[in-house]
């Protein structure tokens, strides 16, 4: 896909107008979708949006999509359509280190024992070629279940229990090799590793050695140990794999608020509470904050990760800001900057870019490897009028001594502005949004889009007014956001946005909460999330939301795929996950022959999964391995 994007071509620009254009007439019009109560409510109706939508999708005329839809699925199995076949390749537990023991499900394994294996709910992933036939997959680990790591289901921790956790944290690389049956992952490579929440880090950019990043084990306020809630990725043309670090505040504790301290400002906004549902700060003291009240500052970044290179030193990028990442979209501007899409994943928070402030260079790899280290940091505001559901928008710069990054607004440095980016982000006035997860860049167009999952706070509190890009209060099922910069330049500062679509429920609502003409009874959905383009521009949609198959969200069932034409708007299922998992985690192969898919915490919450050995086995999270029968195009 990055080798695509970097093959300028001035046709395409032509093909992005246009394409734009359609999409917002095809996805939503103002008629279709207009905010404000009753009167949206009664255009609506009179609109007729059912029969619209059905007519928009009974004669489908995508040339992109040429798969057969499926239903949706209560079942704790993984569906693919017609042709296709879905493979387990590696569940939580399975052994990636040489010497690391096989998985074991009675929960008593030692902390030694998942250092070596295949750390929990799998997330984010990259692919990363060795050869025709070789590959590595470099996957984050995002969290763990103490209901299924543990035989006392984390009532009874020990410090030992602790550094297991935090073992299951972090990032696994291992090579996969494909052989006659398809794809398996080999234990005995010299490439696999894990990082976990104790690996030593390197802070580098503008946060690197400040103040607020020092500790009692780290005078330089440089080394760091450990990456955890890894959720979503991105990988660099120059062969690097970002891992991003989304709600890292849940494993600090401020235990004397519960005796009547008062948190800070910036404690408050990035959510350090009186107690860990992990226990960590109970055995290790950098995780309690009255301990330690700095190390909350030293996570929360982007880490860059040279899979090729096992003993490399993992790089926190600070010049990327810190808050809740979810994913990193990098793609090549035309004049040559990098640009890094980002979201940060909480009600009301922000969409925000980075631009390098030095040019890729195709052939100097070394240099590209501190492309992350120095630039601008931009957050985006939204602009619309009154009932309208696209508009333009304006990058807003995070930069030090502007827009009112000041000392009088509580800012003393660059450092300070990236360690703080979401109280920057405030005083430059971004857009708060219904919770931003993935960001994608489509590999020719270069137009982007971003989910936006969904947000019960939305016209319920005073700083997330119903309007723009976020048209709906209370909104349980999300939409995905599209911008076009101006003059498709990545690095511009101003651009043009739509919705490209917005999830409902035709079936139970006859308002704007039955969503956007290219939402039907037969492709519904809630609560977008993973998002991310294949070589030829299909929209790959990927679910994280209620699977109660009851009520608003009736007849949607388990988290799904779903695959969209961004030319046409039509929306077609592809794949539905076991009971109570999310799909997260989508990497092809180059020859876009092979796609890999995360099914991650199937069975939470005490659901009734087996997945994927079935009988009475503890559900894993799990990577399957999608191919078409035929050996063709996935999706195509
Ligand atoms: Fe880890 Fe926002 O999902
Ligand atoms: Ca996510
Ligand atoms: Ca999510």
């Amino acid at each position: 896909m990055i080798k695509d994007q970097l093959q300028a071509d001035p046709a395409h620009k032509q093909e992005q107008d246009s394409e734009f254009s359609t999409m917002v007439d095809a996805g939503l019009s103002r008629r279709r979708f207009m905010q404000g109560g009753a009167t949206a409510m009664g255009l609506f109706l009179a609109a007729n949006p059912v029969a619209e939508a059905v007519a928009a999708t009974t004669n489908p005329k995508s040339k992109l999509l040429g798969f057969t839809k499926i239903p949706t699925s209560t079942a704790d199995t993984f569906e693919v359509p017609e042709g296709y076949t879905a493979q387990p390749l590696i569940s939580w537990g399975d052994p990636i280190l040489k010497d690391a023991p096989a998985f074991d499900d009675n929960g008593k394994q030692p902390s030694s024992a998942q250092e070596g294996q295949f750390g929990d709910n799998t997330d984010g992933m990259s692919f990363f070629p060795l050869s025709e036939d070789r590959a590595l997959l470099a996957v984050n680990n995002e969290y763990t279940n103490y209901k299924l790591l543990f035989d006392h289901q984390g009532k009874a921790m020990t410090a030992d229990d602790v550094k297991k956790a935090q073992a299951a944290h972090g990032v696994s690389v291992f090579e996969i090799k494909r052989t006659a049956e398809g794809w398996e992952y080999s234990q005995d490579s010299k490439y696999n590793r894990r990082i976990t929440a104790n690996t030593e880090m390197m802070i580098t950019g503008p946060a690197a050695g400040h103040n607020l990043m020092k500790t009692s084990a780290d005078a330089s306020g440089k080394k760091v140990l450990g990456t955890f809630n890894n959720c979503a990725n991105g990988e660099t043309p120059w062969g690097t794999y970002l891992t991003c670090e989304e709600n890292f505040n849940g494993y600090f504790a401020r235990p004397d608020l519960k005796d009547g301290a008062v948190a800070d400002k910036h404690q408050k906004r990035y959510g350090i509470k009186d107690d860990s549902k992990y226990k960590w700060y109970k055995f290790d003291d950098r995780f309690d904050v009255t301990k330690e009240p700095n190390e909350p500052n030293r996570h929360g970044w982007v880490v860059e990760i040279d899979p090729m290179d096992p003993a490399s030193t993992p790089l926190k990028r600070t010049a990327l800001g810190r808050f809740k990442h979810e994913n990193a979209a990098v793609t090549i501007a035309d004049n040559g900057h990098v640009v890094v899409y980002l979201g940060d994943d909480e009600r009301g928070e922000h969409i925000y870019k980075f631009v390098s402030k030095n040019k890729y260079n195709p052939s100097d790899k070394a240099a590209n490897r501190n492309l992350l280290e120095d630039g601008t940091l931009f957050v985006a505001r939204f602009d619309a009028a009154e009932g309208e559901v696209k508009g333009t928008g304006q990058w807003l710069e995070l930069t030090y001594g502007k827009n009112g990054l000041t000392k009088e607004n509580g800012f003393n440095s660059q450092a300070e502005v990236m360690i703080f980016a979401r109280e920057a982000a405030t005083v430059v006035g971004a857009t708060t949004m219904d919770r931003p997860e993935w960001v994608a860049v489509h590999p020719k167009t270069k137009t982007v889009c971003c989910t936006l999952t969904n947000n019960k706070n939305r016209g319920v509190k005073n700083n997330q007014p119903v309007g723009g890009p976020n048209p709906r209060a209370k909104n349980n099922y999300g939409q995905i956001i599209r911008w076009k910069e101006n003059n498709a330049d990545n690095t511009a500062l101003n651009f043009n946005w739509d919705l490209f679509l917005v999830a409902g429920n035709p079936t139970v609502h006859k308002d704007f909460y039955a969503g956007s003409a290219n939402i039907t009874d037969e492709n519904m959905f809630n609560s977008p999330d993973g998002l991310g383009f294949d070589n030829a521009g299909r929209l790959w949609i990927m679910t994280d939301g209620k699977y109660s198959n009851e009520g608003d969200f009736a007849g949607m069932g388990n988290n799904q795929i779903l695959v969209a034409d961004p030319d046409t708007g039509e929306v077609r299922r592809f794949a539905t996950g076991p009971i109570a998992c999310e799909l997260t985690g989508l990497a092809f192969s180059p020859d876009q022959r092979t796609v890999f898919i995360g099914v991650q915490h199937p069975g939470e919450k005490d659901k009734p999964s087996h997945f994927p050995a079935g009988g009475h086995s503890k559900p894993r999270s799990t990577i399957m391995v999608v191919q078409r029968k035929d050996g063709g195009i996935i999706g195509a």
